[in-house]
């Protein structure tokens, strides 16, 4: 195993025995590098600093100067954010409380096995939940059919694989499974529903997802409609927490429905790129629906509105769809029709194939918005 992929372990220990104890536990194996055992809990920060640990052990019963709660805290305000495994002795139980900084608990006499355990799972669950905080997850949806929603989720995510930001993109339109048909994607392909359901594993999605040759990997959605019922909002809940460990970027093509797997995206959303067109119909949806959004709790600054081929207003006024939303949409994407239907024919990203066309670059500047937004937590609204 490469060095690099080692958990750097510190120990805080003041009995000379147990010290003793976990060095031979973690002899054989080469998975953990210990970087050292102190006994002085009152330089934790200093020894952080230096030998930068992924995994601080601390003994909950330390008798020196500095005792386990103080140095505990010192790890927490020591601005590395790292976990930290206690160890106690059955008399004196402690349980986990990551609020606490606590992030796993071993009672001694513990095996080798358990250690290892305790370390590996902590890394694990740490690493998901820092960067769950960090992916962002762009829910494209618009509450009318026919807006160019599965054309810009692929275009968009496309242009944010382009822009070097490692990216996902979700089928959502579960029922019809509209980027199937756009890449001719063969129906025995995996989908959505191939994740096993209780505990999916890094290792599932290497045989799940779609590498399309534009670089970017699809979550396909079933093949067969009434597949769609079969997904569950606690599949999707699960799928999403493990596509947050890899991909920075996340983008869902979704359809029209509000109902509670589309509202499972939009919670987990950390922008709702809502798209519209001058059409009176699309517009009437957009105002309905931005002001449940509002009702819902979501925040003004998870919102955005794309107009799609705002070249063609058809004698609307602009200022209808902007006094419609309450403000001025965030991003226009021109009219091209002769460009979008060839390259969706050949399911090929018009992003590709022509781009320096106004409406490559309409889809390229909206990326790039997207990618420099800060990295926050989905928004809470309903949550
Ligand atoms: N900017 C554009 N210029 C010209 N044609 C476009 C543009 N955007 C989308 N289209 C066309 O509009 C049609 C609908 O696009 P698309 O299927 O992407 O929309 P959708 O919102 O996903 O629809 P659905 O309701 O089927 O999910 C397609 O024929 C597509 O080629
Ligand atoms: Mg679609």
């Amino acid at each position: 195993m490469a060095s690099s992929d080692q958990i750097r372990l510190l120990v805080v220990e003041d009995v000379p025995q147990v010290a003793q104890y976990i060095r031979n536990l973690l002899n054989t194996q080469a998975l953990v590098k210990l970087l050292d055992i102190v006994t002085d809990g009152g330089r934790i920060v200093a020894d952080i600093a230096e030998l930068r640990p992924d995994i601080v052990v601390i003994d909950a019963l330390l008798q020196g100067k500095t005792r386990a709660p103080a140095v505990l805290e010192m790890v927490r305000q020591s601005g590395n954010s790292l976990p930290v495994i206690l160890l106690t002795v059955p008399q004196t139980p402690i349980k986990p409380d990551p609020n606490r900084g606590i992030h796993a608990v071993l009672t001694m006499p513990f095996s080798g096995y358990d250690l290892l355990t305790a370390i590996n799972q902590v890394k694990a669950d740490f690493d998901a939940g820092s960067s769950e905080a960090t992916s962002q997850l762009i829910a494209v949806f618009g509450p009318k059919g026919g807006v160019g929603r599965t054309t810009l989720a692929f275009n968009l995510a496309v242009s944010l694989g382009q822009l070097g930001r490692k990216t996902v993109l979700i089928d959502g339109s579960i029922q019809y499974g509209d980027l199937r048909g756009l890449l001719k994607v063969p129906p025995d392909a995996p989908s959505i529903l191939d994740l096993p359901t209780d505990r999916v594993a890094q290792s599932d999605l290497q045989d799940t997802l779609w590498r399309d040759p534009s670089g970017i990997d699809i979550l396909m959605a079933p093949p067969r409609i009434e597949q769609a019922e079969m997904l569950t909002v606690r599949d999707v809940e699960k799928v999403l927490s493990i596509l947050r460990r890899v991909y920075p970027m996340i983008v869902i093509d979704m359809s029209a429905a509000i109902n509670d797997i589309n509202l499972c995206f939009l919670d987990n959303a950390t922008t709702i790129l809502q798209i519209a067109t001058y059409e009176s119909m699309a517009v009437r949806n957009v105002a309905a629906v931005t002001e449940t959004f509002r009702a819902i709790g979501y925040p003004e600054s998870k919102l955005r509105f794309v107009v799609n081929r705002a070249d063609s207003a058809g004698g609307m006024s602009p200022e209808l769809l902007a006094r419609a939303i309450g403000r001025q949409p965030d991003h226009l994407v021109q009219s091209d029709g002769r460009l979008v239907v060839a390259s969706n024919n050949e399911g090929v990203p018009f992003v590709l194939a022509q781009p320096d066309a106004p409406i490559s670059r309409d889809v390229r500047a909206i990326a790039v918005q997207l990618a420099d937004l800060p990295r926050v937590p989905a928004a809470a609204g309903r949550r």
